[in-house]
């Protein structure tokens, strides 16, 4: 019988493949993930604002092995190169062999930088990923890209690198701010809004159960989006094809917050008005109808979740900004756009003129 409280996802990778769990107390749950270990090693990495939560129902379950813990500071600017540096050191001090295995206990910045270096120390070792924040666990502790930041772009240097499994325990979102906790739920968003129209319909109808964190409703929510990005991962996990569409919204998000210099809006806020503005511009190329725009904006709006472009940024400075993104050609614009809810598409050759107007309308003047 299907334990109402407890959901577990298989990202279906041959070999390679893992259990996503979800539910609560399973940090404590040392049966379930301790045989996830093989060898005589472990190193959790986790921050300084986590780990005095949370570290202490892990450690108790690697009793008679040889552990350690590195932390980091908290914060995105402390996912770099040099913390990697750091890490792998710590390992080299642990004595860790082959069979280690890196725990990541925290967000996405302590999953992305344990990951990578689980991926770098001995040229690949196991880790398992603990996410405590909501947008960890429906995204970053997913699909095995790991990496950091330089300092000429986010994420720039990293792997592919899946771990042995996810441990997401719903205890750890008590302690989460809400502004972070709602942040996780456009990520939550995303994935229906870009393929699964039906989840977009279940979120309407249960937008106020998660907006006051309603157990059973987050524990739905986390384990629909966490299979529909289990589905598209397994169909291509080196983002050939498909898993670009994850970006959606995210060529405006990053303009967005590269504007805020990284302090005025959070990555899932970011994404939040990334998707509107995607949407908006879908529209005026006569690929989506104004309907899905207004659904997709009324459940962020509901959700808590900012959807208009912050005062003082300007539509020039944003376009100039997007034009770095990676996927371009001169002159024209390559983007994850949408036919509505549930069918997001790349385009390229998206004429800036257009991208421009949709800021500009969306700019506080
Ligand atoms: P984060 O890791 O910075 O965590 C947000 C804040 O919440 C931090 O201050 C953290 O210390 C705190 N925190 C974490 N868990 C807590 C808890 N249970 N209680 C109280 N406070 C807690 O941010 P995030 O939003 O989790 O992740 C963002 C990062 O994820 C970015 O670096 C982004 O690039 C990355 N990311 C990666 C992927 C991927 O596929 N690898 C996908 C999306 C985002
Ligand atoms: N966050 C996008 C991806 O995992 O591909």
């Amino acid at each position: 019988m299907n334990n109402p409280d407890f959901q577990t996802i298989t990202v279906a990778l041959g070999q390679r493949s893992y259990p996503v769990w979800i539910g609560a107390g399973l940090l404590a749950d040392h049966a379930r993930w301790r045989v996830m270990l093989r060898g005589r090693h472990a190193m959790v990495i986790s921050n300084t604002t986590v780990a005095p939560l949370y570290l202490e129902r892990v450690a108790t379950g690697l009793e008679g092995l040889h552990w350690s813990s590195f932390l980091l500071d908290d914060g995105e600017a402390h996912k770099t190169f040099a913390n990697v540096g750091r890490a792998l050191e710590a390992l080299g001090q642990l004595g860790a062999t082959r069979d280690a295995c890196v725990i990541a206990l925290g967000g996405g910045v302590v999953g992305d930088l344990a990951g990578f270096s689980a991926a770098c120390w001995m040229r690949g070792i196991d880790f398992i990923q603990m996410p405590t924040t909501l947008l960890a666990m429906v995204d970053s502790s997913v699909g095995g890209k790991t990496g950091v930041n330089l300092p000429v772009g986010k994420n720039l240097a990293g792997a592919f690198h899946q771990p042995r499994a996810v441990v997401a325990d719903l205890d750890t979102l008590t302690t989460l701010p809400a502004r972070e906790y709602r942040a996780g739920l456009a990520e939550v968003v995303k994935g229906a809004a870009i393929g699964d129209e039906p989840f977009f319909g279940w979120l309407e109808q249960h937008a106020d159960a998660l907006a006051a964190r309603d157990a059973g409703t987050v524990l739905e929510a986390i384990a629909r989006k966490v299979r529909y990005k289990a589905g598209v991962v397994a169909r291509d996990e080196t983002e050939q094809g498909e898993r670009a569409l994850l970006n959606l919204g995210h060529t405006f998000g990053h303009a967005l917050e590269t504007a805020g210099h990284y302090t005025t809006l959070l990555h899932g806020e970011g994404v939040a008005i990334g998707m509107l503005l995607a949407a908006q511009l879908s529209e005026r190329l006569g690929m989506s109808s104004s309907a899905d725009t207004s659904r997709l904006r009324q459940l962020l709006e509901k959700l808590g979740l900012p959807t208009s472009i912050p005062a003082g940024m300007d539509a020039q400075q944003l376009l100039a900004l997007m034009r770095l993104d990676k996927k371009n050609t001169a002159g024209s614009l390559r983007l994850i756009l949408w036919r509505g809810i549930g069918r997001a598409e790349i385009v390229g050759g998206v004429a800036e003129a257009q991208v421009l107007a949709t800021l500009d309308e969306a700019t506080t003047h």
